[in-house]
């Protein structure tokens, strides 16, 4: 039994786990280039809020080794052209503008080029330790709620290759594992690109998690029919209000929650938080290719020309949410005070 990872650095050279292929091919993907890089994420071989982060840091750092400039002021111009570009990829995760600006800012003491090329190989070092070490502490916070439960939904793959090392909101489940609390997971497929029947289900059956696959159609008469008693989901990026946009399909099961009054609970490290935000309104919200949902694993399943729309995500609203779960500790309502009593002083935002 064992946790999967999705992104590797080893000697100079970023690979990661694609995910496009899972669960048929494990298959570690080198990435050479800035272009690599940003295909990846687009394309979904590596994704996730904070694994697409830390694949964009390991990239803007890896690529940044080979600026040849001639002054400092132009290798902070190539490095702010190249994050720029790599932060277009996705728009609704806060987590990849978060790490490419983290690794702006750790070169601008540096004296010379060279200690920059160094500064950001360390920043993106210390995101990927930093978020396994966050994920970790999530996960136990996570258990500690979920104490008295044993059967609880989730919906998409908030797991351990969609972080540096054991998810957000799968990460009870990982830990649980490790110290003999077996939970009964039951994981929406998530369309329309099914990264809870391809990702999650493949995932926890890694670690020894008992997993049950749904359709996200199911998951009402799921929670009556075998008694869920908690869902656990991750996020893309959380207001000041606590208004969370995660994976599509999550607001169905948080209002579900309510009408079966069962806990709602949202995993996430604090690179999730957007303080620059009062409210979900102002989450962009991605819109995916029309193919995804025409079509299932390159097969056409809608008519020729059918008219679509994809979000690739939805925002569930604060009051919904019972609690949110960080590596800090738990946030209760009300969000506005308690998200930056916690995390806002930390950022010294407040
Ligand atoms: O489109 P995806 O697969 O990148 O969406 C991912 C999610 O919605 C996850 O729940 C979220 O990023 C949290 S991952 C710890």
């Amino acid at each position: 039994m064992s946790i999967p990872l999705s992104i590797k650095w080893e000697d100079g050279q970023l690979s990661i786990l694609d995910q496009q292929k899972l669960p048929l091919v494990i298959h570690y993907l080198p990435l050479e280039t800035l272009e690599d890089v940003y295909d990846a994420i687009i394309t979904l071989k590596v994704r996730g809020a904070p694994a697409i982060g830390i694949t964009a840091a390991y990239g803007l750092a890896s690529a940044a080794q080979s600026y040849e400039v001639n002054s400092l002021e132009q290798f902070h111009q190539f490095l702010s052209r190249d994050a720029l570009y790599l932060a277009e990829s996705r728009p609704t995760a806060v987590n990849l503008a978060w790490a490419l600006e983290r690794l702006k800012a750790s070169v601008q003491q540096s004296a010379t080029v060279e200690e920059a090329k160094k500064h950001l190989l360390v920043e993106a070092m210390n995101i990927y330790e930093e978020d396994e070490a966050s994920c970790r502490s999530i996960g136990e916070f996570s258990l500690s709620l979920l104490n008295d439960y044993t059967k609880v939904m989730t919906i998409c793959n908030a797991g351990s290759i969609a972080t540096a090392k054991y998810g957000t909101a799968l990460a009870p489940f990982h830990l649980g594992s490790e110290q003999g609390k077996q939970f009964q997971v039951f994981a929406c497929e998530t369309r329309p690109v099914f990264q809870g029947a391809r990702l999650t289900v493949w995932e926890l059956q890694q670690s020894g998690v008992d997993v049950t696959l749904i359709t996200d159609s199911m998951a009402a008469h799921t929670i009556g029919a075998k008694g869920i008693e908690a869902i656990i989901v991750g996020a893309d990026r959380i207001a000041v209000n606590g208004d969370t946009a995660n994976k599509i399909g999550t607001l169905n099961l948080a209002l579900l929650a309510a009408a079966f009054q069962i806990p709602f609970y949202v995993a996430a490290p604090s690179s999730t938080f957007d303080l620059s935000i009062e409210s979900g309104e102002s989450i962009p919200i991605e819109e995916r290719p029309s193919e995804e949902i025409t079509h299932i694993a390159g097969k056409q399943v809608a008519p020729e020309n059918t008219k679509v729309y994809n979000p690739a995500f939805d925002v569930t609203p604060g009051r919904l949410i019972t609690a949110i779960i960080t590596e800090k500790g738990i946030i209760y309502p009300e969000y506005t005070e308690n998200i930056s009593a916690l995390i806002g002083t930390e950022r010294g935002e407040k």
